[in-house]
């Protein structure tokens, strides 16, 4: 399935704790300072039942095989690909989403050591390829730029499952022309500046 609209598509990826959030909030603000329209939303969730099955996949106590894991983002994505993401770009709007499909490659694939063609192919399934125009790439390494503490069951898998994560995303973001690699800087304004800067550089704002 390929999608036609004149939406424009943004995904935010990066490790845990390196501020993802906060600079998504900041674009947010900046949008709306600006008067542009944009739906934010975020992976797992986005969805009512999306958010259940985010619940379930943080639930420490929930144990599940990768693959169970694996499926359940791609469930999450399916929905609030075709509820959500896929109407708002229809409408011409520009969408934001927290975590998508490189999410899954890193995670799942370099970090949990799924196949990776399995994974790229859940990813097209899931989201019937719709196609991202920008990635903005928070590029630090996992827990940088925190001081809280892991907290759920994603966040509690370990150090060396973390690290491979990041090496990941840096593989993925080499190999794809959409990447834009962000590094974090103390003052959270500058990067934020810089993320201002990189969607006026592919067009996503004028
Ligand atoms: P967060 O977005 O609040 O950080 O929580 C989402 C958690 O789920 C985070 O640990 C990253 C992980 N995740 C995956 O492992 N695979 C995925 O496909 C997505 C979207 C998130």
């Amino acid at each position: 399935m390929e999608y036609s609209h004149n939406g424009k598509l943004i995904t935010f990826e990066g490790c845990e704790g390196v501020g993802k959030s906060t600079q998504i909030r900041l674009l947010a603000e900046y949008l709306e300072r600006r008067g542009i329209d944009a739906l934010f939303t975020r992976e797992p969730g986005g969805t009512a039942l999306g958010e259940r099955v985010r619940e379930l996949l943080k639930d420490e106590s929930a144990e599940m095989f990768p693959e169970t894991e694996l499926l359940l983002f791609e469930a999450a994505r399916c929905e609030n690909t075709r509820r959500v993401i896929v109407p708002a770009l229809e409408a011409g709007r520009l969408v934001v989403v927290d975590r998508y499909i490189d999410s899954t490659t890193a995670y799942q694939s370099f970090g949990r050591g799924l196949d990776r063609r399995d994974v790229e192919y859940l990813n097209r399934y899931a989201t019937g390829g719709v196609r991202i125009d920008l990635t903005i790439f928070l590029d630090a390494p996992p827990f940088a730029n925190t001081s809280r503490s892991a907290s759920d069951r994603m966040e509690l898998a370990g150090r060396a499952f973390h690290d491979r994560v990041y090496a990941g995303y840096r593989a993925i973001g080499g190999e794809c022309g959409r990447f834009e690699f962000i590094s974090t800087r103390e003052d959270k304004y500058a990067t934020a500046r810089e993320i201002v800067a990189a969607l006026e550089k592919h067009g996503v704002l004028t």
